[in-house]
This record gives structure tokens, C-alpha cells and sequence, in this order.
């Protein structure tokens, strides 16, 4: 039986919408922490356990029958190092024979200036220590996130104003990446050596933002510019647009990593994973902006 966290987010959805589409229900058990979000999950013949990342008995109630378990990463960033880490520990206690961390790609966690990337890293350091059987998901940038970074569909009247420089990102698709990190954790033989397995779920060509413009263009039929602006203009505009200003200053450092381009490393793994080319840049934005 494989075990999903987060199954009622996005990323946990597209997996569990995936292992439903290759094997029997009876064999998918999706841990949640509100039973009233996997009604739906529930009726297909999915085993749903209630449990919250901080709650450990039920961590452990949920790893009952488990044999592999697909952590999804959570979102409280001053939490979820402590969070993954009790996951990890009833992972260990059930004797699952593999765990899978959905984290994060970056060409060099020592060199990010995002403060909210370190716990991915940190955690992936827990799964080697807890001597777990373990494949590690290095996730893209979402597709899906580009439409919050510009301000929705103002950005074709706006166009797109970011502090990005020239930096490329590899972005693919949430419910491409779902699939992949299914496919994965359906596949994967053990390795009984304890060779480990790190597959980076990105695009194989990565972007500039003047070719997300570009690529709006084409799909939109509006002329869209990118305007390379500096962090202070980001968070002037940020401000106008009613972010509390520690937050826009939060925001800084997925900006600067993607200026040193930190965030364009390309991969073959998710078309591996996938057994098809993922979707392209254009392909992609027509589906996120709903074009
Ligand atoms: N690659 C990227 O571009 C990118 C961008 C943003 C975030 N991320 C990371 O990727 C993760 C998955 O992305 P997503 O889009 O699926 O995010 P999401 O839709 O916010 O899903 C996060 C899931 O984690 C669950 N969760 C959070 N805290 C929990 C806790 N304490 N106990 C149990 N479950 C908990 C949430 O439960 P509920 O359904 O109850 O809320 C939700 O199901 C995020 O959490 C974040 O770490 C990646």
C-alpha cells in the first residue's frame, strides 16, 4: 500500500489521481488532516487516514498496512522541518520499505538567498540519516505559480514586472510533476545496496522570463514585455498591491535565486517518469492562464 501526504493539496491530488489510474484503490491510502476535503477520495475506495504532520500517534495509526510513503513537503515554514522529521520517525517505526520526499530542485542550497528552501535540503538530510530506503523528488518551480508571480491576467495589460534578471527556470507542470512522483513510486525497485535515488522532476529547456513573455504573446494574441525591475520597485509595487511588505521582502529571495539562476537546471527525469515529453512552455501557460 502506498501512503500519500498532503493528498488533498494540489501536488498530492495529481499523485493520488495517478496511482488511482494504475492500480486497484485498495492499494492507495492518502493521509490528510481534514476528513471533510477527501469525502471524494474516500468514495473511490482510497483509505483515508486522518493525521497531522504534528500529531504522532496518528502518524503512526496511519502508517498501518503502509509499505511505501510519498511525503509531500508542508507549508508552515518554521515547522516543517520538526513536521517531515515525525513522519520520517513512523515511517521508520512501520518498517515501510521506501520513503519518497517531494523537495526541491536549486543548483546550490549554499549559495540561495531564499531562506525558505533550507528546509528541503534539511530534510532529505533526515531521510539519509534515518538509514530509510529513499528516492528524492527535486521539484521545479511550478508552471502553475506564474500567473500569482504576475498579477493574474493584468499581466496583459501590465505586462510582467520582476526583479529576474536573465535567470531561466525549468518550470513544469503541478499535475505533470503528480504524475511523475506516482509513476516513481509505483516503479522504483529497492535498492538493497543503499544507493540513493534522486530524480530532478523539472523541464528538459529552461526559460527566461522574457520568453514567458514571449510565450504569452504567442498564446494570447496581446503583446506582453518583461521590465527587469529592482527589489525595491518589486516590493513598491507589492506594497501597492496590498502584500504586507515583509512578506514582498520574503518574496526577494525566490528572485535572486532565480537572477543566479538557481533554478534552471534541466532535466530528462520527468520525461523519463513520464514517458512522454512534458508539456511545453506554451502548452503549459494556455492551460494555468485558461487560454
Ligand atoms: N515547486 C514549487 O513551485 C512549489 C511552490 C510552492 C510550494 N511548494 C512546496 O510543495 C508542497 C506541495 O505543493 P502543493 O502545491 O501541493 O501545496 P498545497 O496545495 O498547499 O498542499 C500542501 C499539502 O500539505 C498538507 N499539509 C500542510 N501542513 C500539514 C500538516 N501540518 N499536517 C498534515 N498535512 C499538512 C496540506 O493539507 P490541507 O489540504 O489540509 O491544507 C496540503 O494537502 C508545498 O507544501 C510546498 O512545500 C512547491
Amino acid at each position: 500500500m502506498i501512503l500519500v501526504t498532503g493528498a488533498t493539496g494540489q501536488l498530492g491530488g495529481a499523485v493520488v489521481r495517478r496511482l488511482l489510474e494504475r492500480t486497484d484503490p485498495a492499494t492507495v491510502c492518502a493521509l490528510v488532516r481534514d476528513g471533510t476535503k477527501a469525502t471524494g477520495l474516500a468514495a473511490r475506495g482510497v483509505a483515508v487516514r486522518l493525521g497531522d504532520y504534528d500529531d504522532v500517534a496518528a502518524l503512526d495509526r496511519a502508517m498501518a498496512g503502509v509499505h511505501r510513503v510519498l511525503l509531500v513537503a508542508g507549508n508552515e515554514p518554521d515547522r516543517r522541518v520538526q513536521q517531515h522529521q515525525n513522519v520520517i520517525d513512523a515511517a521508520r517505526r512501520a518498517g515501510v520499505e521506501l520513503i519518497g520526499f517531494a523537495g526541491r530542485t536549486l543548483r546550490d542550497i549554499r549559495a540561495s538567498e531564499n531562506t525558505l528552501m533550507g528546509d528541503y535540503f534539511e530534510t532529505e538530510n533526515r531521510i539519509r540519516a534515518s538509514g530509510l530506503p529513499h528516492v528524492l523528488f527535486r521539484n521545479a518551480l511550478y508552471l502553475d505559480t506564474v500567473p500569482a508571480y504576475v498579477g493574474g491576467a493584468r499581466v496583459f495589460e501590465t505586462g510582467i514586472r520582476l526583479p529576474a534578471g536573465e535567470g531561466k527556470v525549468a518550470f513544469a507542470l503541478r499535475s505533470e510533476m503528480g504524475e511523475a512522483l506516482a509513476n516513481a513510486m509505483i516503479d522504483h525497485e529497492i535498492d538493497h545496496d543503499g544507493a540513493e535515488r534522486t530524480h530532478v522532476v523539472a523541464a528538459p529547456r529552461a526559460h527566461t522570463f522574457d520568453d514567458v513573455a514571449a510565450a504569452l504573446t504567442e498564446v494570447s494574441g496581446t503583446a506582453v514585455r518583461y521590465t527587469r525591475i529592482s527589489d525595491d520597485e518589486y516590493v513598491e509595487d507589492a506594497v501597492r498591491a496590498g502584500l504586507p511588505e515583509h512578506l514582498a521582502r520574503r518574496f526577494l529571495g525566490f528572485y535572486s535565486d532565480i537572477r543566479d539562476d538557481q533554478l534552471g537546471r534541466t532535466s530528462s527525469d520527468l520525461e523519463a517518469l513520464l514517458g512522454r515529453e512534458p508539456a511545453t512552455l506554451q502548452q503549459g501557460l494556455r492551460e494555468v492562464f485558461a487560454l
